[in-house]
């Protein structure tokens, strides 16, 4: 038994960084062809030049913002454009955290762009084409946020719980097509937005109430990744696999 993506097309979005990054490589290695994404245009520009010269497996970056409906439209003509796409990752994401009342509207709609509209948006582009090619994993990177909440993550949480309710309604759609939907729910993952939301402090203290004891690597995030998007997955869907050192039980 073996996980190998020769041959398919893997889609991740926010791949220039954090767990999106470490899902690239990973499929990389296991010989996928892939489409990701991230916002920051010149280092769009150099990974795709340093992309052209791996011969390994072949990378295209697109710069795209999903708080921008333009640029989120026209990723989503970009993608119309494929003939097939095998799997889809729906990684980016942001949060902001505030008190309800302190909350401010333009954090409210960047972030439902962000988490939600676009996952959505993607989804319903790639499920096309794999409802087509009668094959497709799509995994929705939601969050321990998306089971239990924390005060001042109001917004967030609210993207994550509807994140699952996109799971579970395309993988009741898409079963009868061999197309697969998950969620996978991080706990803590030492990331770049782990950092900026959270102090050494408060780092330290919430590892200390993880029954694992720390927080998670991301490539412990991607082995799971993996096996759901993989063609060794052929019966799980519609599920919310909590990745998360046990935290929620607690
Ligand atoms: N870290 C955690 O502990 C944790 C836990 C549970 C769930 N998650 C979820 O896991 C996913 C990845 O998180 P992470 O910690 O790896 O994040 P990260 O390190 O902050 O990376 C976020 C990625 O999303 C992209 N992105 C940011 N804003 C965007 C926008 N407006 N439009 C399009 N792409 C955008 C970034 O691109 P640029 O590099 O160009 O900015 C980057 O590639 C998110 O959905 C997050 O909610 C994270």
């Amino acid at each position: 038994m073996k996980i190998d993506f020769q041959d398919q097309t893997v889609l991740v979005t926010g791949a220039t960084r954090g767990m999106g990054k470490q899902f690239a490589d990973d499929f990389a290695k296991l010989g996928a062809d892939l489409i990701l994404t991230g916002t920051d245009k010149d280092k769009i520009e150099t990974l795709n030049r340093e992309a052209r010269r791996d011969k390994q497996s072949s990378r295209k970056y697109y710069a795209v913002d999903f708080a921008n409906a333009e640029s989120t439209k026209a990723f989503i003509e970009a993608i119309d454009a494929y003939q097939k796409i095998d799997v889809c990752i729906n990684n980016a994401g942001i949060n902001r955290i505030n008190f309800i009342d302190e909350t401010l509207i333009e954090d409210w709609k960047e972030i439902l762009a962000v988490n939600l509209e676009a996952p959505f948006m993607i989804t319903r582009a790639v499920s096309r084409l794999m409802k087509k090619n009668r094959y497709g994993r799509i995994i929705n990177i939601a969050s321990i946020f998306g089971i239990i909440s924390k005060a001042k993550r109001s917004i967030y949480t609210t993207t994550k719980f509807g994140l699952h309710g996109l799971t579970v309604t395309a993988a009741i759609e898409l079963a009868p097509y061999n197309v697969l939907v998950n969620s996978v729910s991080p706990g803590f993952v030492l990331t770049e937005l782990t950092k900026s939301i959270l102090s050494e402090a408060e780092m330290e203290d919430l590892a200390r109430q993880v029954p694992m004891g720390r927080f998670a690597e991301p490539d412990e995030i991607s082995r799971v990744v993996l096996f759901l998007a993989s063609s060794l997955n052929t019966y799980l869907t519609g599920q919310n696999i909590v990745v998360d050192g046990c935290f929620v039980n607690v």
